[in-house]
């Protein structure tokens, strides 16, 4: 794992769009596997400012999300849908059809999953994965428990992921219980990930993942057996280190 050290916010979402900016102009028709929570909205930010000066052209590239809510429709101010919208895409000259993100209201979600494996085989893979990572070590919402799973699939949330969520919602019982997500296979043919984590919150959950043993009760330990992954973390995620 190649680590980087940053010393802001603002550093953090630069070095990260730098990264994305070098992949998408290397190879204009990539993949890119991307994430919502807070992390990456500085790093989305930084996009949309490049792309207004000219500097970015996603018109060629495809877009796959890690995670949706399930039972949640693409409408819902807090769907993942309405957050990759509000957060990049709407900003950005990315063709629509080619922005993915798992269904959470789909009549079967078990299909849906095998579906959505299946269409990132197709586009011939994730060239670039972007992951934040949760205070309990999920990377998407691959929740702490005793299997990696493999492809996409339906999780139960844990508490700590509901808790961590709720601020975005009115009440704690408004957060879904379940979720859609790429499993650790998906992140794993990713040809490039770059993680980022920032805050003290972070510290322990990236102690887990770059020092602990590789143990699905920190999913984002399976990363320690790919080969090109960037950390970005500033002082206090790396403090354990
Ligand atoms: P956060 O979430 O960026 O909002 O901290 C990260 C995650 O849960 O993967």
């Amino acid at each position: 794992m190649q680590l980087i050290r940053v010393s802001s916010y603002e550093e953090l979402s630069r070095k990260a769009a730098d990264i994305i900016s070098a992949q998408v102009i290397l190879k204009p028709g990539c993949v890119l596997g991307l994430a919502t929570g807070s992390t990456p909205v500085g790093t989305y930010r930084q996009l949309i400012e490049r792309f207004r000066r000219g500097d970015l052209d996603f018109s060629r590239v495809t877009a796959f999300n890690l995670d949706e809510y399930l039972g949640i429709s693409p409408e819902h101010p807090q769907s993942y849908h309405a957050f990759m919208q509000e957060q990049l895409f709407r900003h950005i000259n990315i063709c629509p059809r080619r922005c993915h993100v798992p269904e959470g209201c789909a009549e079967d979600p078990r299909a849906f999953a095998r579906a959505y494996d299946q269409a990132i085989a197709e586009h011939g893979g994730i060239d670039l994965q972007l992951l934040g990572i949760g205070n309990n070590g999920h990377i998407g919402f691959n929740e702490p428990s005793g299997v990696f799973y493999k492809g996409t699939h339906v999780v139960d949330l844990t508490d700590s992921t509901i808790d961590a969520n709720k601020r975005f919602f009115a009440n704690r019982e408004d957060v879904p219980k379940q979720a859609i997500t790429l499993g650790t296979s998906g992140i794993m043919h990713a040809k490039k990930v770059i993680l980022l984590a920032f805050g003290k919150g972070k510290a322990e959950a990236v102690r887990a993942m770059v020092t602990g043993e590789i143990d699905p009760k920190c999913p984002a330990s399976i990363l320690q057996l790919h080969d090109d992954v960037t950390l970005l973390l500033d002082k206090e995620a790396a403090a354990l280190l």
